[in-house]
């Protein structure tokens, strides 16, 4: 497909969306005409995600069907790969803290020695959300924390129903 710089994608396990995730989808969505939300589907790691590939994309196409510009689509080749395929010539993603920072310098050398053309975008976290992560969330939900505000509804019941003890 041919590169178009007004195409970005929003990568991510999403085990589960978050508000912060959406938070970053939907700030991307104000800066590019289309943003492909790319959920990764491993299917041979099956059993290390809470939520199927299907679950995943499901909560994210529910948490983002006001977003005309959002698109949800797994992928399971490399990441700069599926970018190309689908004609992004960005790679948007959220930064909270040092340690993301660690993770996503190294993410973006390797990323970027694949293919040099296609750039990565950090977007600063929302102050209100720069302590929520997926893992955060699972371990509150397992001991019946209070998740309410911090991932759509629709997740918050799932993950109750499948992590409460
Ligand atoms: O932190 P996450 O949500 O698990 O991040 C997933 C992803 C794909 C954004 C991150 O692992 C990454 O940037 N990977 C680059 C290497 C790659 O392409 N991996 C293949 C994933 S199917």
């Amino acid at each position: 497909m041919v590169p178009d710089n007004r195409t970005a994608i929003c990568p991510g396990t999403f085990d589960p969306v978050t508000n912060g995730h959406l938070d970053v989808i939907a700030r991307s969505s104000k800066m590019y005409d289309l943003v492909i939300v790319g959920v990764v589907n491993l299917p041979w790691r099956k059993g290390s995600t809470v939520f199927s590939t299907e679950e995943r994309v499901g909560f994210l196409r529910g948490a983002t069907k006001s977003f005309p510009n959002v698109e949800i689509e797994p992928f399971s080749n490399l990441l700069v790969d599926f970018a190309r395929e689908r004609g992004a010539m960005a790679i948007v993603k959220g930064l909270r803290a040092i340690s993301d920072f660690e993770y996503e310098l190294e993410m973006n050398q390797l990323n970027r020695r694949q293919d040099p053309e296609i750039e990565s975008v950090y977007l600063m976290a929302s102050a209100k959300y720069s302590f929520l992560s997926s893992s955060g969330i699972k371990e509150l939900a397992t001991f019946g924390g209070d998740i309410e505000d911090l991932v759509p509804a629709e997740v918050a019941s799932a993950l109750k129903e499948r992590l409460s003890r």
